[in-house]
């Protein structure tokens, strides 16, 4: 494994297993952050609508002078889309923020009133050729289920709050069974969270000399889980992808899943506001 490894998705596109996410990432700092991105060699950055920073997500790419087609680029269908039905419009505002002229992935960022259609829609778009895969973001497994009643597409990632504190094994079961890619947001904790500050994260780096954040990006990776982690900063860009000369044992993967409290620091899909 190295920074380019991928997964196979359903439909055969690859995704990179690591990427750069660029939630909460202010506009000046985010053009930035994505070209040393690249420069590190990270190919696969996510962003979303709402995140308000497409078009400087499109800036870094172009300062960092990459081949589009060598790149991996995510971003998502925000939820007044998703209400108002304005799939269409959703997308193209992204593509046009972006400066692209396809996207390799198009998530349904929450399951907002609507998602089904939205879904069809999406899929229209896919067979376009627009986009070169489809899928959903904080999908419950019932959720799941009400897209497969209306479409013969799956999607090719589910991307979910997961990190050692709510370690989603149910959840990558399912997805796994159907065929769906799972991919974690906010896999360090997040801002507010404390799980890169828990005692067995530092005792379990220490026998590999690797940082807390080292050892759940690598757990992320043996679990076959796609991942994002976000940072500002270039040094820890690169402690981020520095990931691939060490294996957890079987044992301290079991022991990172055993951390789990079910504990979101973001909002459940079956209850969100916004
Ligand atoms: P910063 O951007 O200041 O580096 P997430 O879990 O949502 O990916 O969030 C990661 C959070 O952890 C961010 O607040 C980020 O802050 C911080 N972070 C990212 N990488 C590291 C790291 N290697 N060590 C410590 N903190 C990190």
């Amino acid at each position: 494994m190295n920074l380019q490894t991928t997964k196979k998705l359903n439909n055969g596109v690859e995704i990179p297993m690591l990427g750069l996410g660029v939630f909460r990432m202010e506009g000046d700092d985010t053009a930035n952050v994505v070209r040393w991105a690249i420069e590190t060699g990270y190919t696969h950055i996510d962003t979303a609508k709402v995140y308000g920073n497409e078009v400087q997500v499109g800036e870094g790419i172009r300062q960092s002078g990459i081949a589009r087609e060598k790149l991996f680029v995510t971003t998502k269908l925000w939820n007044e889309d998703t209400r108002q039905g304005k799939i269409r419009e959703g997308f193209e505002g992204s593509l046009a923020s972006l400066g692209l002229d396809y996207i390799d992935l198009y998530l349904i960022h929450w399951p907002a009133d609507g998602f089904e259609k939205a879904w069809e829609e999406m899929s229209r778009i896919y067979q376009e050729g627009r986009v070169r895969a489809i899928g959903v973001s904080n999908f419950h497994p019932h959720h799941l289920e009400r897209i497969a009643k209306v479409s013969e597409i799956v999607p090719a990632v589910n991307q979910f709050e997961m990190h050692p504190y709510l370690t989603q094994q149910p959840l990558r079961e399912y997805c796994g069974k159907q065929g769906i890619a799972s991919e974690s947001w906010s896999p360090l904790g997040g801002a507010r969270g404390n799980v890169l500050a828990d005692p067995v994260l530092a005792e379990i780096g220490q026998a590999y000399g690797k940082s807390p954040a080292q050892v759940i990006l690598r757990w992320n990776l043996q679990s076959g889980v796609v991942v994002i982690p976000k940072t500002t900063h270039k040094e820890r860009l690169i402690q981020n992808a520095s990931i691939y000369d060490f294996e957890l044992s079987k044992q301290d993967i079991a022991r990172i899943d055993a951390m789990n409290k079910n504990q979101r620091f973001g909002s459940d899909p079956d209850n969100f506001n916004f």
